[in-house]
Protein backbone atom coordinates (compact mmCIF):
# COMPACT_ATOMS: atom_id res chain seq x y z
CA UNK A 1 0.00 0.00 0.00
CA UNK A 2 1.42 3.64 -0.90
CA UNK A 3 -0.27 6.78 -0.04
CA UNK A 4 -3.72 7.98 -1.43
CA UNK A 5 -4.37 10.94 0.54
CA UNK A 6 -1.66 14.17 1.45
CA UNK A 7 -3.90 16.40 4.80
CA UNK A 8 -1.90 19.45 5.13
CA UNK A 9 -1.94 21.03 8.24
CA UNK A 10 -3.39 24.76 9.20
CA UNK A 11 -2.33 26.56 10.26
CA UNK A 12 1.27 25.79 9.50
CA UNK A 13 4.85 27.40 8.66
CA UNK A 14 5.38 30.82 8.98
CA UNK A 15 4.25 33.00 12.01
CA UNK A 16 3.82 36.67 12.52
CA UNK A 17 7.31 36.81 14.22
CA UNK A 18 9.75 35.17 11.49
CA UNK A 19 7.64 36.95 8.47
CA UNK A 20 8.79 40.14 10.19
CA UNK A 21 12.40 39.01 10.72
CA UNK A 22 12.65 37.78 6.60
CA UNK A 23 10.89 41.22 5.79
CA UNK A 24 13.29 43.21 7.85
CA UNK A 25 16.24 42.02 6.37
CA UNK A 26 14.82 42.19 2.73
CA UNK A 27 14.03 45.56 3.32
CA UNK A 28 17.36 46.26 4.88
CA UNK A 29 18.92 44.97 1.63
CA UNK A 30 17.10 46.76 -0.59
CA UNK A 31 17.56 50.20 1.63
CA UNK A 32 21.61 49.89 2.88
CA UNK A 33 22.59 47.59 -0.18
CA UNK A 34 24.85 44.38 0.52
CA UNK A 35 26.41 43.44 2.23
CA UNK A 36 24.12 43.79 5.08
CA UNK A 37 24.98 42.21 8.42
CA UNK A 38 23.00 39.72 10.69
CA UNK A 39 23.99 38.07 13.93
CA UNK A 40 22.71 34.37 14.01
CA UNK A 41 20.61 33.03 11.60
CA UNK A 42 18.05 35.63 11.46
CA UNK A 43 15.13 32.91 11.85
CA UNK A 44 15.73 28.73 12.26
CA UNK A 45 15.87 27.77 8.69
CA UNK A 46 18.50 26.77 6.54
CA UNK A 47 16.82 27.74 3.44
CA UNK A 48 15.81 31.02 4.39
CA UNK A 49 19.45 31.53 5.47
CA UNK A 50 20.91 30.77 1.79
CA UNK A 51 18.61 32.17 0.16
CA UNK A 52 19.15 35.69 2.45
CA UNK A 53 23.11 34.82 2.14
CA UNK A 54 22.85 35.12 -1.86
CA UNK A 55 21.42 38.65 -1.68
CA UNK A 56 23.76 39.69 0.18
CA UNK A 57 23.59 38.99 3.47
CA UNK A 58 26.25 38.42 5.86
CA UNK A 59 25.69 35.87 8.28
CA UNK A 60 27.54 36.39 11.46
CA UNK A 61 27.78 34.44 15.31
CA UNK A 62 28.95 37.49 17.22
CA UNK A 63 28.46 41.17 16.65
CA UNK A 64 32.62 41.30 17.31
CA UNK A 65 32.51 39.92 13.79
CA UNK A 66 30.87 43.08 12.35
CA UNK A 67 33.24 45.73 10.61
CA UNK A 68 32.40 48.70 12.31
CA UNK A 69 29.94 51.78 11.28
CA UNK A 70 27.78 48.99 9.42
CA UNK A 71 24.21 47.29 9.46
CA UNK A 72 23.45 44.36 11.66
CA UNK A 73 20.21 43.14 11.77
CA UNK A 74 19.27 41.07 15.83
CA UNK A 75 17.90 37.97 15.26
CA UNK A 76 13.94 37.09 16.18
CA UNK A 77 15.09 35.01 18.59
CA UNK A 78 16.04 38.12 20.55
CA UNK A 79 19.73 39.50 21.92
CA UNK A 80 21.55 39.80 25.83
CA UNK A 81 21.53 43.58 26.40
CA UNK A 82 25.23 43.21 26.98
CA UNK A 83 25.02 42.66 22.93
CA UNK A 84 23.50 45.75 22.49
CA UNK A 85 25.94 47.75 24.61
CA UNK A 86 28.70 46.07 22.43
CA UNK A 87 27.00 46.91 19.45
CA UNK A 88 26.73 50.43 20.25
CA UNK A 89 29.98 50.69 21.74
CA UNK A 90 31.15 49.08 18.22
CA UNK A 91 28.80 52.38 16.57
CA UNK A 92 27.06 49.46 14.75
CA UNK A 93 24.30 50.62 12.97
CA UNK A 94 21.15 48.13 14.92
CA UNK A 95 18.48 46.88 13.45
CA UNK A 96 16.33 44.80 16.41
CA UNK A 97 14.71 42.11 14.35
CA UNK A 98 13.81 40.38 17.73
CA UNK A 99 9.95 38.93 17.87
CA UNK A 100 8.05 40.95 19.76
CA UNK A 101 6.55 38.30 21.85
CA UNK A 102 10.38 37.38 22.78
CA UNK A 103 10.60 40.99 23.83
CA UNK A 104 7.81 40.93 26.32
CA UNK A 105 9.26 38.05 27.96
CA UNK A 106 12.53 40.12 28.24
CA UNK A 107 10.24 42.55 29.42
CA UNK A 108 8.78 40.37 32.37
CA UNK A 109 12.66 38.88 33.03
CA UNK A 110 13.54 42.67 34.08
CA UNK A 111 10.43 43.14 36.32
CA UNK A 112 10.90 40.27 37.89
CA UNK A 113 14.44 40.76 38.89
CA UNK A 114 13.48 44.64 39.89
CA UNK A 115 11.06 43.08 42.28
CA UNK A 116 13.67 40.72 43.77
CA UNK A 117 12.39 37.92 42.57
CA UNK A 118 14.48 34.19 41.91
CA UNK A 119 13.65 33.98 38.18
CA UNK A 120 12.59 30.31 37.07
CA UNK A 121 13.21 30.63 32.75
CA UNK A 122 11.47 27.26 31.41
CA UNK A 123 13.70 26.16 28.31
CA UNK A 124 16.43 24.73 26.49
CA UNK A 125 19.92 25.26 27.44
CA UNK A 126 21.99 26.75 24.62
CA UNK A 127 18.55 28.08 22.74
CA UNK A 128 19.35 31.56 21.41
CA UNK A 129 16.13 32.86 22.59
CA UNK A 130 17.05 31.46 26.01
CA UNK A 131 20.85 33.33 26.47
CA UNK A 132 19.10 36.71 25.59
CA UNK A 133 16.10 36.36 27.84
CA UNK A 134 18.95 35.19 30.80
CA UNK A 135 20.96 37.90 29.40
CA UNK A 136 18.23 40.63 30.89
CA UNK A 137 19.22 39.16 34.63
CA UNK A 138 22.16 36.88 34.68
CA UNK A 139 21.83 36.89 38.58
CA UNK A 140 18.27 36.52 38.98
CA UNK A 141 17.43 33.43 36.48
CA UNK A 142 18.16 29.72 36.70
CA UNK A 143 17.08 27.45 33.77
CA UNK A 144 15.59 24.17 34.12
CA UNK A 145 14.46 21.64 31.51
CA UNK A 146 12.70 19.13 33.19
CA UNK A 147 10.73 18.45 36.05
CA UNK A 148 13.22 16.72 37.42
CA UNK A 149 15.17 19.87 37.18
CA UNK A 150 12.65 21.54 39.67
CA UNK A 151 12.96 18.82 42.59
CA UNK A 152 16.62 20.09 41.90
CA UNK A 153 16.33 23.89 42.50
CA UNK A 154 17.41 25.58 45.46
CA UNK A 155 16.41 29.19 45.79
CA UNK A 156 17.29 32.01 48.24
CA UNK A 157 13.67 32.42 49.42
CA UNK A 158 10.98 29.85 48.32
CA UNK A 159 8.44 32.61 48.91
CA UNK A 160 9.77 34.71 46.17
CA UNK A 161 10.16 32.59 42.89
CA UNK A 162 8.76 33.76 39.60
CA UNK A 163 8.56 31.68 36.06
CA UNK A 164 8.79 32.56 32.68
CA UNK A 165 8.78 30.30 29.25
CA UNK A 166 10.76 29.83 26.19
CA UNK A 167 8.37 30.93 23.75
CA UNK A 168 8.68 27.09 21.58
CA UNK A 169 8.07 25.01 24.21
CA UNK A 170 5.85 21.55 24.33
CA UNK A 171 2.47 22.86 25.46
CA UNK A 172 1.85 19.77 27.46
CA UNK A 173 5.10 19.67 28.93
CA UNK A 174 5.51 22.74 29.99
CA UNK A 175 2.53 22.93 31.79
CA UNK A 176 3.81 19.70 33.47
CA UNK A 177 6.69 21.71 34.99
CA UNK A 178 4.51 24.46 35.97
CA UNK A 179 2.40 21.96 38.00
CA UNK A 180 5.69 20.80 39.53
CA UNK A 181 7.15 24.54 40.37
CA UNK A 182 3.95 25.36 41.93
CA UNK A 183 3.94 22.11 44.52
CA UNK A 184 6.99 23.18 45.29
CA UNK A 185 6.48 26.86 45.28
CA UNK A 186 2.87 27.23 46.26
CA UNK A 187 3.57 31.12 46.18
CA UNK A 188 5.30 31.13 42.36
CA UNK A 189 3.85 33.47 40.37
CA UNK A 190 4.51 33.93 36.27
CA UNK A 191 2.64 34.67 33.08
CA UNK A 192 -1.34 34.17 32.59
CA UNK A 193 -0.38 30.85 32.02
CA UNK A 194 2.84 30.57 30.02
CA UNK A 195 4.79 32.63 27.55
CA UNK A 196 4.50 30.37 24.47
CA UNK A 197 3.46 32.08 21.78
CA UNK A 198 -0.02 32.02 19.75
CA UNK A 199 1.78 30.14 16.41
CA UNK A 200 3.70 27.70 18.65
CA UNK A 201 0.27 26.70 20.49
CA UNK A 202 -1.74 26.74 17.36
CA UNK A 203 0.88 24.64 15.62
CA UNK A 204 0.91 22.14 17.81
CA UNK A 205 -2.66 22.06 18.37
CA UNK A 206 -3.06 21.24 13.96
CA UNK A 207 -0.03 19.03 14.11
CA UNK A 208 -2.27 17.08 17.00
CA UNK A 209 -5.31 16.95 15.05
CA UNK A 210 -3.10 15.80 11.90
CA UNK A 211 -1.87 12.74 14.06
CA UNK A 212 -4.74 11.31 14.86
CA UNK A 213 -6.02 11.56 10.92
CA UNK A 214 -3.02 10.34 9.64
CA UNK A 215 -0.46 7.45 9.44
CA UNK A 216 2.39 9.24 8.97
CA UNK A 217 3.65 13.27 9.70
CA UNK A 218 5.85 15.15 7.86
CA UNK A 219 7.41 18.25 9.63
CA UNK A 220 9.33 20.95 7.38
CA UNK A 221 11.77 22.98 9.05
CA UNK A 222 15.42 22.51 10.41
CA UNK A 223 17.12 20.69 13.31
CA UNK A 224 18.10 23.84 15.06
CA UNK A 225 14.33 24.53 14.91
CA UNK A 226 12.65 24.72 18.30
CA UNK A 227 9.12 24.78 17.51
CA UNK A 228 9.81 22.31 14.54
CA UNK A 229 11.28 19.55 17.04
CA UNK A 230 8.39 19.70 19.17
CA UNK A 231 5.54 19.26 16.39
CA UNK A 232 7.71 16.33 15.77
CA UNK A 233 7.50 15.09 19.30
CA UNK A 234 3.59 16.20 19.54
CA UNK A 235 2.44 14.17 16.64
CA UNK A 236 4.51 11.01 17.62
CA UNK A 237 2.71 11.61 21.05
CA UNK A 238 -0.59 10.95 19.48
CA UNK A 239 -0.46 8.36 17.69
CA UNK A 240 1.92 8.64 13.96
CA UNK A 241 4.93 7.95 12.97
CA UNK A 242 7.01 11.15 12.58
CA UNK A 243 9.61 12.75 10.98
CA UNK A 244 11.56 16.25 10.54
CA UNK A 245 12.80 17.12 6.95
CA UNK A 246 14.28 19.81 5.02
CA UNK A 247 12.87 19.19 2.17
CA UNK A 248 11.22 16.69 -0.14
CA UNK A 249 14.49 15.30 -0.97
CA UNK A 250 15.26 13.86 2.42
CA UNK A 251 11.58 11.87 2.07
CA UNK A 252 12.77 7.92 2.30
CA UNK A 253 10.86 6.26 0.54
CA UNK A 254 10.39 2.75 3.32
CA UNK A 255 8.29 5.57 5.72
CA UNK A 256 5.34 5.52 2.32
CA UNK A 257 5.61 1.65 2.51
CA UNK A 258 2.01 0.73 4.11
CA UNK A 259 0.49 4.32 5.42
CA UNK A 260 -2.70 5.73 3.43
CA UNK A 261 -2.63 9.17 4.45
CA UNK A 262 0.39 11.38 5.14
CA UNK A 263 0.07 14.61 6.70
CA UNK A 264 1.99 17.12 6.32
CA UNK A 265 3.18 20.36 8.27
CA UNK A 266 6.24 23.01 8.55
CA UNK A 267 7.64 25.09 11.81
CA UNK A 268 7.14 28.21 12.18
CA UNK A 269 10.32 29.09 10.79
CA UNK A 270 10.16 27.37 7.15
CA UNK A 271 8.97 28.89 3.92
CA UNK A 272 5.48 27.79 2.35
CA UNK A 273 6.97 27.45 -0.94
CA UNK A 274 8.86 24.08 0.95
CA UNK A 275 5.10 22.58 1.67
CA UNK A 276 4.26 23.19 -1.82
CA UNK A 277 7.44 21.47 -3.38
CA UNK A 278 6.73 18.11 -1.19
CA UNK A 279 3.28 18.42 -2.11
CA UNK A 280 4.24 18.61 -5.89
CA UNK A 281 6.89 15.58 -5.03
CA UNK A 282 3.60 13.76 -3.53
CA UNK A 283 1.50 14.56 -7.16
CA UNK A 284 4.82 13.32 -9.18
CA UNK A 285 3.78 10.08 -7.26
CA UNK A 286 0.25 10.25 -8.56
CA UNK A 287 -1.15 11.71 -5.14
CA UNK A 288 -4.08 13.43 -6.41
CA UNK A 289 -6.44 13.77 -2.81
CA UNK A 290 -4.34 16.81 -0.98
CA UNK A 291 -6.45 18.81 1.38
CA UNK A 292 -6.21 21.14 4.44
CA UNK A 293 -7.23 20.01 7.70
CA UNK A 294 -8.20 23.38 9.62
CA UNK A 295 -7.97 23.81 13.31
CA UNK A 296 -7.69 27.62 13.84
CA UNK A 297 -7.70 31.22 11.61
CA UNK A 298 -4.79 33.12 12.49
CA UNK A 299 -4.27 36.96 11.31
CA UNK A 300 -1.49 38.38 13.74
CA UNK A 301 0.73 40.66 11.74
CA UNK A 302 3.55 42.37 13.57
CA UNK A 303 4.81 46.08 11.96
CA UNK A 304 8.10 46.31 10.82
CA UNK A 305 10.69 47.29 13.37
CA UNK A 306 11.25 51.06 13.88
CA UNK A 307 14.28 51.77 11.95
CA UNK A 308 12.94 50.01 9.20
CA UNK A 309 9.90 51.96 9.15
CA UNK A 310 11.86 55.42 9.39
CA UNK A 311 14.20 54.34 6.69
CA UNK A 312 11.44 53.34 4.72
CA UNK A 313 9.28 56.93 5.27
CA UNK A 314 11.65 58.97 4.77
CA UNK A 315 12.56 57.32 0.86
CA UNK A 316 9.59 58.21 0.16
FE1 LIG B 1 7.57 35.04 17.68
FE2 LIG B 1 6.37 32.79 18.28
FE3 LIG B 1 7.25 33.19 15.91
S1 LIG B 1 7.73 33.97 19.59
S2 LIG B 1 9.06 34.41 16.17
S3 LIG B 1 5.62 34.37 16.90
S4 LIG B 1 7.36 31.27 16.97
Amino acid sequence: MRPERVLLASPRGYCAGVDRAVETVERALELYGPPVYVRKEIVHNKHVVETLRKRGAVFVDDENEVPEGEVVVFSAHGVAPSVQENARRRRLRTIDATCPLVTKVHVEARKFAAEGYTIVLIGHEGHEEVEGTMGEAPDHIVLVETEEDVDALEVEDPERVAYLTQTTLSVDETKRIIQRLRERFPNVVGPKSDDICYATTNRQMAVRELARQCDLVLVIGSRNSSNSNRLVEVARAHGAEAHLIDNESQVREEWLEGKRVVGITSGASAPEELVQRLVAWFRARGVDQVEELRTVEENVRFMLPREIRKALAERE
